[in-house]
């Protein structure tokens, strides 16, 4: 590439009728602003969506569909393509037909509108959202050939909402830190969770925007609880009961569903937090490299728990060697990072991979390294490394490196 130059940019003396004709778009006017009250992605990106896999689950009604995390850059999920989790289908609530109620260990059981929750002191915060289940069909081998489907059950919102202490002080809740507290949801699956009072009390929100509008209803409108960092089960939708139990309750959620089994056969419970993850969203099985060799830009997500990402590598080779990549801004707590790898293309095959650290010095594992700790009989917390084979017509497919 000759010095200065811009990858792929053709030199400005050649005939292109883009640049040398008038085209319809500046010969004729445009849409007018009163013929779209509420914008849509323009029709060239319709292919940006959210999608299932209908073998799956029996029913689109219990069932997942995905966040297009290949086409997306930066970190904020729109709110219409964000990935949907649900157990009995999304029901419509209205702001009026919003109660919540709490009670149990508390000095007066109270029962809130929307517009009480509206009156309370309110926040703002940037936080990811991942389904336990999040690359949950990846243990056994790579299955699914695009990062939408291996790692799409995640968005990232800017939430405006109530801290959950501040509805408990306002009960009267004991708050000692053995109390559980217990959430459940308006819909017919309840999707009830059990959570330790500590955490209650620490970040958790009670939310009525996402990225500054009301909540749609697939995410929970009008009212969800968002528990920072913590599998996205526990983020219970259409909320309508807050009770502070002596014990954990024990739901179907937090027994037969969300544990891990192990390979011994035995359950490991109470594992919320999600541990830090990362991927390459571009390249990837749905994002090819279409433009030959020469300048590139390799980019992915990379999300923790426990805080914040501070540092992500990407390998080209299978993880033999690795180059630090840059992160699109300081990674902020508990919410997704963008990372970039400005890089050279050679045209040769790729064996791409991208491993995040976060602030407690925990490190991605490889599949391997998470297969010896947890065997073959987990569906949840599947955070390994994953590789993207790339060919040398720049096709990427899903595939295992040992
Ligand atoms: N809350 C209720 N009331 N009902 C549900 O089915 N699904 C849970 C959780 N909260 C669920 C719920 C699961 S498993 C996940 S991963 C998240 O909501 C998904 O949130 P989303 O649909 O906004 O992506
Ligand atoms: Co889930």
């Amino acid at each position: 590439m000759a010095a200065g130059s811009v990858a792929g940019a053709a030199a400005a003396q050649q005939a292109d009728p883009l640049i040398t004709e008038l085209q319809d778009w500046a010969s004729y006017t445009g849409v007018g602003v009163d013929e779209v009250p509420y914008g849509m992605p323009i029709e060239f990106e319709k292919h940006v969506v959210r999608r299932n896999v209908e073998w799956l689950t029996a029913s689109p009604i219990s069932s997942i569909n995905f966040t297009p995390i290949h086409a997306l850059d930066g970190t904020i999920t729109p709110q219409g393509c964000a990935f949907e989790r649900h157990h009995s289908g999304a029901i419509e609530l209205r702001k009026e037909d919003y109660r919540l109620m709490i009670n149990g260990l508390v000095e007066e059981p109270l029962v809130f509108t929307y517009e009480d929750i509206e009156r309370l002191p309110r926040e703002n915060h940037v936080y990811f959202c991942e389904c336990a289940a999040n690359t949950g069909m990846e243990w056994a081998g790579a299955q699914l050939n695009g990062v939408q489907f291996t790692h799409g059950m995640i968005h990232n919102m800017e939430y405006t909402g109530v801290p959950l202490r501040t509805l408990l002080k306002a009960v009267g809740a004991d708050m000692s830190p053995d109390k559980w507290v217990y959430v459940e949801g308006a819909d017919a699956s309840s999707n009830g969770r059990s959570i330790p009072m500590e955490k209650a009390l620490d970040d958790v929100l009670v939310a009525f925007k996402a990225n500054g509008e009301a909540l749609r209803m697939e995410h929970g409108y009008p009212v969800r609880l968002v528990v920072p960092g913590w599998e996205g089960n526990m983020w219970v939708k259409w909320l309508r009961r807050i009770e502070i139990t002596d014990m954990a309750v024990e739901s179907r959620e937090e027994t037969s569903k969300y544990t891990d089994v192990l390979e011994d056969g035995t359950a490991r419970k109470w594992t919320w937090v999600m541990d830090a993850k990362s991927v390459i969203t571009s390249p990837s099985p749905q994002m090819p490299i279409t433009h030959g060799p020469g300048q590139m830009v390799i980019s992915g997500l990379a999300w923790s728990g426990h805080g914040q990402i501070t540092r992500v590598d990407v390998s080209k080779d299978g993880g033999i060697s690795w180059e630090t990549a840059r992160l699109g801004k300081q990674g902020d707590t508990k919410a997704l990072t963008r990372f970039y790898l400005d890089t050279e293309w050679d045209g040769a095959p790729m064996l791409l991979q991208a491993r995040a650290m976060d602030d407690t010095g925990y490190v991605q594992p490889t599949k391997e390294q998470l297969r010896a700790e947890r065997g073959e009989n987990s569906v949840y917390h599947n955070n390994c490394i994953q590789t993207w084979y790339v060919n040398a017509e720049g096709i990427a497919e899903n595939v295992e490196v040992s």
